[in-house]
């Protein structure tokens, strides 16, 4: 069913890109619109909290897309070729909204394992950052890196909290996914404007979460909006390289490395593989999504994770939620929305063995190793 809908958003998407790439507006507002109300109702369909939010953002960056282009049917202008000045203002304010976050309330310290990235991450970013006289001469900090390896085990999670380590750096925080939907059209101007703003307001930490999106669609499907946003990022980052004093970063995240085409590649000199958590990370892991609630004390948190080799990140933080929602689940939900004296019991280990059952791994070993191919042949820099 999901799959089935999903391909149908995926071919309104496209065809709206289409039609706004060739400027036939109006066309374009009306397939945005249906691809936001596919995704919309594609929510119905899972109970996954991340493709949940997944949809969400999608549709919101297809349902801003047609509001622009609505209003500019209105005056008859094709955005990004109407009045100079109005548009700059537009565009700043659009670059203050959707970009540039509050520096995340997370630290290094609240990722589990990974020991390696956090060494190079800190190596890479904390250090050059914090401390620009050790970085001088030859030896220069990376001005790229690229977080690559399986979905679910913390690439946007270590690189937030990258970010939330480094207290006086501006943190740029884009979706590569919402910048071809939302801004496709002026996404070249926006990524142009990003580095400029980074550059006033350094030190600072540009972050493109599912960078692969805009290089994924090599050849066949490539429209020349796309490409253009992909030659302004190359130049801004190229740009970035040249200039030795300037503090700015650029923090890539893919799950599909191999989709990265080679002279992107080059821009990430520093390549990290963000793996799937060792037993140790996994034990951490439940512990951090099991916090603040009644537990009982037999919950061995070694011996779940003994069961979950190969488990993700994510996939425990899922079993986790299982677990915790079945003293809930064991009582009448009547009584509990009448009566607040009805409480629920601690979770058990017994619930975590429940939970398990139900969700499986969601990486399988043929994948890991082609990641783990990849990390061989491209890896580290
Ligand atoms: N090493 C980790 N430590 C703590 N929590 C983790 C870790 N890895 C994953 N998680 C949990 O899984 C969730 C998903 O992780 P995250 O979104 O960072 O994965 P990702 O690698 O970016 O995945 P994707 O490739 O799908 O974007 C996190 O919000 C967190 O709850
Ligand atoms: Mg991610």
């Amino acid at each position: 069913m999901s799959t089935n809908l999903y391909a149908r958003a995926q071919r309104f998407a496209k065809e709206a890109v289409k039609a706004d790439d060739e400027g036939k507006f109006v066309e374009a507002k009306n397939l945005y619109l249906k691809a936001a109300e596919v995704l919309l109702e594609m929510k119905k369909f899972t109970s996954n909290p991340r493709l949940v939010d997944t949809y969400e953002r999608s549709a919101k960056g297809y349902i801003a897309r047609a509001k622009a282009l609505k209003s500019q049917i209105k005056k008859k202008v094709p955005p990004g070729k109407g009045g100079k000045s109005d548009d700059d203002d537009e565009l700043d304010d659009s670059i203050e909204d959707a970009i540039v976050s509050e520096r995340p309330d997370i630290n290094l310290s609240d990722v589990a394992g990974l020991e390696d990235a956090k060494t190079a991450l800190r190596e890479a970013i904390v250090l050059p950052l914090l401390r620009p006289d050790l970085f001088t001469g030859s030896r220069q900090p990376w001005r790229g890196i690229l977080l690559h390896g399986p979905p679910g085990c913390g690439k946007t999670l270590i690189a937030k909290a990258t970010a939330g380590d480094v207290d006086d750096a501006t943190f740029f925080n884009i979706s590569a996914a919402t910048l071809v939907s939302k801004w496709l059209g002026e996404s070249e101007k926006l990524v142009k404007k990003l580095y400029e703003i980074a550059k006033e307001k350094q030190p600072s930490i540009i972050f493109i979460d599912e960078v692969d999106s805009l290089t994924q669609s090599r050849g066949e499907g490539e429209n020349d909006a796309m490409r253009r946003v992909k030659t302004q990022l190359l130049s801004s980052m190229e740009g970035l390289s040249s200039g030795k004093g300037d503090r700015v970063v650029t923090i890539g995240a893919t799950n599909v490395p191999w989709d990265i085409d080679s002279a992107f590649r080059r821009r990430f000199q520093r390549r990290i593989y963000v793996s799937l958590p060792n037993h140790e990370a996994r034990a951490i892991i439940f512990k951090l999504n099991s916090e603040g609630i009644a537990m009982d004390e037999d919950i061995d948190f070694k011996g779940l994770s003994d069961m979950t080799e190969g488990y993700s990140g994510s996939d425990i933080a899922n079993v986790c939620k299982e677990a915790v929602m079945a003293p809930i689940r064991e009582l009448d939900q009547t009584d509990l929305i009448n009566d607040t004296s009805v409480s629920a019991r601690p979770v058990r280990h017994q619930d975590y063995l429940n939970a398990l059952e139900n969700v499986n791994k969601s990486v399988s070993t043929k994948e890991l190793i082609r990641f783990e191919r990849w990390d061989d042949e491209f890896g580290a820099g």
